[in-house]
């Protein structure tokens, strides 16, 4: 039997108080998978580990086919429909995948409006075959749409528009979306994102797991490790879940404590997009109705090189969860020098991951003297089977936390407001009032 990831809490919480919250917790869970809580029309994700079973070999066969005919695979998508995937390949591949040549290279685009990213990325595509996967669930949303255009049309010139069309794959809704419109008069491979599966929850659907085949990387292992996380979520006793002990200990130190900012901290660089996804995941879920943690994300040792002082003496608003991975992939010893002019002779004959480690006991012994509650998750190793479970873990603790919080973890009203000022500005038609009003403002 494989080891699960774990949830340690004992650096911020004492057990009394997870005792007397116990209740509420449980009640959070009851609402979260009876399905009774506001946003109840938002939870196909709950049962994704299962569901999506039956469409991986499908999904498995596409990634063959583009990672066969393609040098580079372009994905396109923003938020929900981008960082899962980026959260995976990044974490699993080597950190130096864009120097090695591997054939195909998976980049990203359409999660930013820069011309200048645009430029290079069509630069560097004008001497590759590349394939793309669009994924927007809308089909409208500026930035993918922006993206897919251009590079639609370049693929098109490229390879010609009968060619381009064996190398373009779309996920999106299964019938009302522009996308879908498009992908069926065009004759496009396509997943559905099925309508009860909001973006930030979606990864391990197709928008997901397609990129992350894509990588060549093992999506059945992750989805069998988020299958045991939902075992366990469902299953488990209060004590021994670590989804509602997360979700509990956040709750109590943000309510009784006054700690309105997690940072999450990661002591190995490749783990900055899980930071990324996780961010999205709760930002979005909590923060509304002016409540929420303010989630924020850390890399150490590097940041304690910048972000360091603040976090030791800064306001005391702060929280951190670090996740550990227990055994790295890999073994570098540390040299011996017969000189030792920097003098770390000491710690010859260590491996590097053992000065990690020992970083991160003292760092989080720092911090919480300073009075900053560490919480800790440790995945065994890092591979698909321990980041389906994490993912699968921040998932259910997200709901639970959110119905703990009063609010409805799985709407997102407040991200209109930008785009209503920004189609003002550009004068989209049907924005004609809000037009007037956006430059009367200005003028
Ligand atoms: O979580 C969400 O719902 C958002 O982040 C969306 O995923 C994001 O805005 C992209 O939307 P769409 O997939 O419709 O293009």
């Amino acid at each position: 039997m494989m080891k699960d990831m774990t949830f340690d809490y004992v650096s911020a919480v004492c057990t009394d108080k997870m005792e007397q919250q116990k209740h509420a917790v449980l009640s959070a869970k009851q609402v979260l998978t009876c399905g009774t809580g506001a946003g109840n029309d938002f939870l196909g994700w709950l049962t994704l580990p299962n569901d999506i079973t039956s469409q991986i070999s499908d999904i498995q066969a596409t990634a063959s086919l583009l990672r066969r005919e393609c040098e580079v695979i372009v994905c396109i998508g923003i938020g929900g429909s981008y960082l899962g995937a980026k959260a995976v390949n990044e974490a699993l591949l080597s950190s130096f995948s864009c120097m090695e040549n591997k054939v195909p290279a998976v980049v990203y685009a359409g999660q930013n409006i820069s011309e200048d990213y645009l430029y290079e990325l069509q630069t560097l595509l004008r001497t590759k075959k590349f394939g793309i996967i669009c994924i927007s669930k809308s089909g409208t949303t500026t930035e993918p749409a922006l993206a897919f255009r251009l590079l639609k049309t370049q693929l098109e010139k490229q390879q010609g528009k009968d060619a381009a069309r064996q190398l373009i794959v779309c996920i999106t809704d299964k019938q009302r979306g522009a996308l879908r419109t498009l992908a069926t008069q065009e004759g496009y491979k396509t997943y559905v994102i099925e309508d009860n599966i909001g973006g930030r929850y979606s990864v391990l659907s197709p928008v997901g797991l397609l990129p992350i085949a894509c990588a060549g990387l093992d999506i059945q292992a992750l989805i069998d490790g988020a299958r045991r996380m939902q075992d366990v979520c469902y299953q488990a006793d209060f004590a021994e879940n670590p989804a509602l002990l997360y979700a509990c200990a956040r709750n109590v130190l943000y309510k009784e404590q006054g700690k309105k900012v997690e940072l999450l901290v990661n002591f190995h660089p490749k783990l900055h997009y899980v930071a990324e996804w996780w961010k999205q995941l709760y930002g979005e879920s909590e923060g509304k109705e002016n409540k929420g943690i303010f989630p924020a994300a850390v890399d150490f040792t590097t940041d304690l090189h910048s972000m360091g002082q603040y976090i030791q003496e800064g306001e005391r608003t702060l929280m951190e969860t670090v996740i550990s991975v227990a055994e790295p992939e890999h073994e570098v010893i540390f040299p011996k020098d017969e000189q030792n002019l920097d003098g770390l002779n000491f710690l010859s004959g260590k491996r590097v991951d053992e000065v990690n480690k020992m970083a991160e006991l003292g760092t989080m012994l720092a911090h919480v003297d300073g009075g900053v509650p560490n919480m800790k998750i440790t995945l065994p190793r890092l591979n698909e089977y321990y980041l389906g479970e994490l993912i699968y873990f921040f998932e259910f603790a997200c709901g639970v936390s959110g119905y703990m919080l009063g609010i409805n973890p799985f709407n997102q009203p407040g991200v209109e407001a930008y785009k209503k000022n920004m189609f003002a500005l550009l004068d989209k038609p049907g924005y004609e009032k809000e037009s007037a009003a956006i430059k009367q403002r200005l003028s």
